[in-house]
């Protein structure tokens, strides 16, 4: 039972060991320890604008503040679960270091407000950094893709095959999902950087503080609007975690896409070794457990995403200390997305295509009976009928086992006489993917010209 130095004014004893483990947020929270002294040094130097300290105090804050991010850095910084989270344990050392004028730090700031900072800092970082992996694995999808415009695959809807598409325009699905996350991030990062600090602890305060300021010190986009709100509020980190959600969600699908092409019954793909693994009583296996794992971490994003929500629907306006557990959901979707985003980028560098087998696999399951259907409409007929002639000659294939482009010109003209041999040229498997030059199209023009726009906005730098 230790006293609290920051708050055991009021106290007699200190909290009961169990309950100091319990409420303690330091063993996680340090992780924010360079964006809270950042946040700490801006407001000391505020301080001292203000004539609320002088200069020279202002200064030796910030130096020490300076001299503290040292400390940690370098591994020599004694972290103490008494002093229960991050935000103290640096302010302790601070007064330690830099003596009675450490005690000024805290002027006019309440730690409700100097967590909010702190952690909208590091957020706002980490979301930035989630922009530049989306981005580098977008760069690897567009190079696949590049090299594979030509191939051709079973496109499916309802895991049945359904038409032949491009294996490049296929990859470019993923990079466009991708790119609308990107999106999103930008757009979260800039509800994220906005500045909390001044607001104390829910009203505001009596010292002549200036906000924008700090805010702009801080490279922030502005600072908070309404006190209570800002010490209260945390959806920026809920619209950051649906980000983090949405791109596993996106992930998670192209890895299930490896998983199943990877199975010798598709034989579509071959992982490397680097991202594989054998089993250890089958000797024959090679597991693609690195997809499969990612599919399954995709979970507990969307956990955190859901423990949060569920943390702030019930409460009542101003800060509460549940809001303490917005940090570990957050370090952990965090951690997982980082890494899922970097894996995903070398396991798809090192992924080779079986093109062969994609382009074999075409051969089963009437891919082309679309194309039938649009040459009986060429020769003059309605489009419903077309289909239903289709129809008849898929079943007439099916019968004698053999694909539509194997049945004779008689049997054709059996089922409608205005076929002609012209036919077969329109039932071919790659004439099929390039004809589809319309907007947005398998065809190869169109593949190009996503390509084309993709890196064009991959090499803007600011790209929303
Ligand atoms: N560790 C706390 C958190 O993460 C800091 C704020 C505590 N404020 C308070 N009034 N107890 O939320």
């Amino acid at each position: 039972m230790q006293k609290n130095i920051s708050w055991g004014g009021r106290f007699e004893k200190g909290p009961e060991a169990a309950v100091a483990e319990y409420t303690e947020s330091v063993s996680f929270d340090k992780a924010l320890y360079a964006h809270d002294i950042m946040g700490s040094q801006a407001h000391a130097r505020m301080l001292g604008r203000q004539g609320v300290i002088t200069p020279e105090e202002a200064e030796t804050l910030v130096r020490g503040l300076d001299a503290v991010r040292a400390e940690i850095e370098a591994g020599r910084f004694v972290w103490k679960t008494e002093l229960e989270d991050v935000h103290m344990n640096i302010e302790a050392r601070l007064t330690e270091l830099v003596g009675d004028v450490g005690k000024k730090l805290h002027t006019g700031r309440s730690r409700n407000d100097q967590v909010g900072l702190a952690f909208r800092l590091f957020v706002s970082d980490r979301v930035r950094e989630w922009q530049d992996l989306a981005r580098a694995l977008i760069g690897v999808f567009a190079d696949k893709a590049d090299r594979h415009r030509q191939d051709i695959l079973p496109g499916c809807t309802h895991l049945q095959p359904a038409q032949p598409v491009s294996l490049g325009h296929h990859l470019l699905a993923y990079a466009w999902m991708l790119r609308r996350d990107v999106a999103r991030m930008v757009d979260c990062e800039r509800r994220a950087r906005v500045s909390p600090l001044g607001a104390a602890a829910l009203a505001g305060t009596t010292y002549p503080l200036d906000p924008p300021s700090v805010a702009a010190d801080l490279g922030m986009y502005g600072a908070f609007d309404n006190s209570m709100d800002a010490v209260a509020d945390r959806d920026y980190l809920l619209e950051a975690l649906f980000c983090a959600s949405c791109t596993m969600m996106h992930l998670s699908r192209c890895c299930e896409e490896i998983i199943l092409w990877a199975n010798p019954a598709f034989g579509f793909v071959r992982l490397s070794d680097g991202y594989s693994t054998g089993s250890s009583i089958m000797p024959q296996k090679k597991n693609p457990d690195v997809a499969e794992l990612m599919r399954g971490k995709t979970g507990r994003v969307y956990g955190s995403l859901t423990a949060l929500l569920t943390t702030m629907k019930g409460l009542p306006l101003t800060y509460n200390r549940d809001l303490q557990e917005d940090k570990e959901p957050f370090l952990d979707a965090d951690r997982t997305l980082s890494a899922s985003l970097h894996l995903m980028a070398g396991m798809l560098t090192e992924l080779t295509f079986n093109t062969g087998r994609m382009r074999a696999a075409c051969g089963a399951g009437f891919l082309n009976a679309t194309e039938l259907a649009d040459y009986l409409v060429g020769k003059g007929i309605p489009f419903r009928q077309a289909h239903h002639m289709t129809g008849a000659a898929v079943a007439l294939a099916e019968r004698n086992s053999k694909p539509l482009e194997g049945l004779t010109l008689e049997e054709l003209r059996g089922i409608c006489d205005r076929i002609n041999d012209d036919v077969y040229a329109v039932l071919d498997y790659e004439a099929a993917m390039r004809r589809r030059e319309t907007h947005g199209g398998t065809g190869p023009a169109s593949v190009a010209r996503q390509l084309a726009e993709l890196r064009a906005w991959l090499g803007r730098k600011e790209n929303a």
